[in-house]
């Protein structure tokens, strides 16, 4: 399946306050920077198994986009587009961070909006996003951005073999 015209793909500059970056696809050379991002979201992984990760993931259904301000990466987002039976495809945002030095400028809206212009582009019609209760930060953030609250859920898990903690909280 070819991927969609996507003008998502081409590097796009944004200016945000006064500080100009870029929001582009993530590429296997921001395994690095995303590691240290995955850190700083509680969720730490190798830069080699972010890599392996990447790599993994069918690109034609994972968003991944990278914003980076004078070629340093500051914040990554993950977003899937989701087809169920139960419900018409959406656009659910499975991880976003920005660095903590970079917060409050813009930084999260760039990649956010990202998301959303890559939702229409594929054709959903909503973006859903679940965050942690103890991500304060994050409900402000998301309903500043207009998304508004639909439920609250409880998250079950079951490992089948060893794993670590982190895995299970994710
Ligand atoms: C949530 C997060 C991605 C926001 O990124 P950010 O770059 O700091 O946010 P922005 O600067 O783009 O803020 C966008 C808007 O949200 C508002 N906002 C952001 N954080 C806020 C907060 N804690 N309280 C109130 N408003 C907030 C900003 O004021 C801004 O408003 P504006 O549109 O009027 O200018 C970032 O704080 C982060 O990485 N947090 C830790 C990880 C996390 O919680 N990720 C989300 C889990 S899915």
């Amino acid at each position: 399946m070819s991927r969609p015209v996507c003008t998502v793909d081409m590097i796009h500059r944004i200016r945000i306050m006064k500080t100009s970056a870029n929001v582009r696809e993530m590429r296997q050379e921001d395994s690095q920077a995303v590691s240290q991002l995955l850190q700083q979201l509680g969720y730490p992984a190798t830069p080699e198994q972010v890599l392996d990760r990447f790599r993994r993931l069918d690109r034609e259904r994972h968003g991944l986009f990278v914003v980076e301000v004078s070629a340093h990466v500051v914040g990554w987002a993950h977003a899937e587009h989701r087809q169920a039976l139960a419900s018409d495809p959406r656009v659910e945002i499975m991880a976003m961070v920005v660095d903590e030095s970079f917060r409050g400028q813009g930084f999260g809206k760039a990649l956010l909006r990202w998301i959303e212009a890559w939702g229409a582009e594929v054709g959903v019609k909503i973006v859903r996003v679940t965050s942690n209760l103890a991500r304060t930060d994050s409900h402000a953030f998301y309903q500043r951005a207009g998304y508004v609250l639909q439920k609250q859920s409880a998250v079950y898990a079951k490992p089948l073999s060893a794993v670590e903690q982190t895995s299970l909280k994710y």
